[in-house]
């Protein structure tokens, strides 16, 4: 039985999705991907908070190579967000990216709105190239199509907490990726 398994689940957690084991084994061959992919190039890994966090922590010792790491926050306008797409920057980048490899660092891709307004407003600062890597991402039909160069994890679209992913400001830090419950 894994550490996870023994684990007694918090309050208000369903099942486990994704052990902290699983999650570990696959970013790291994430990271040896991205390492072959940027050896040399030394790019800047984009951090979407808050989410991204820990997942920015966890890829970013995993790869053996020089990079650069900026966070940015952006909030998304209520419940018009599922439909219009409207979504606000809260904390931009600390530095130009002209002409730079940029890897953006997602958590998750549910609607793909986010990820979609992202890079419409990265793209537009002409960065050499860039590339998405997202640990997971909702089976979801109605979903945006967006690129995601790099994924860990494809799940099924259920409501899921840990690694960085919250519900009503709980969870972030599990280990693990669980179902909480919805009833
Ligand atoms: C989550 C996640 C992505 C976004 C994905 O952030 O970190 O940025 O939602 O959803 P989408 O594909 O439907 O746009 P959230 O807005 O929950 O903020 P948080 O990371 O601060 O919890």
């Amino acid at each position: 039985m894994s550490e996870t398994e023994r684990l007694e689940l918090p309050d208000g957690v369903e099942r486990v999705l994704l052990s902290e084991e699983q999650i570990q084994k696959r970013t790291r061959e994430l990271g040896e991907e991205l390492s072959e992919h940027y050896r040399g190039r030394k790019p800047l890994l984009v951090g979407v908070l808050t989410g991204a966090y820990v997942f920015m922590a966890d890829l970013s010792r995993a790869m053996n190579i020089e990079l650069d790491v900026e966070f940015m926050a952006v909030s998304s306008y209520g419940m018009a967000t599922e439909t219009s797409g409207v979504v606000r920057i809260l904390k931009d980048l600390d530095t130009a990216i002209e002409g730079k490899d940029v890897l953006i660092v997602e958590d998750i891709i549910d609607s793909g709105l986010t990820l979609k307004y992202l890079l419409d407003v990265l793209q537009r600062r002409n960065p050499r190239d860039i590339r998405v890597v997202a640990l997971l991402k909702k089976l979801r039909d109605d979903a945006v199509p967006v690129p995601v160069d790099y994924l860990g994890f494809e799940i099924p679209d259920e409501f899921v907490v840990g690694c960085g992913l919250d519900a009503g400001r709980r969870y972030r830090n599990l280990p693990y990726v669980a179902v909480v419950r919805t009833d």
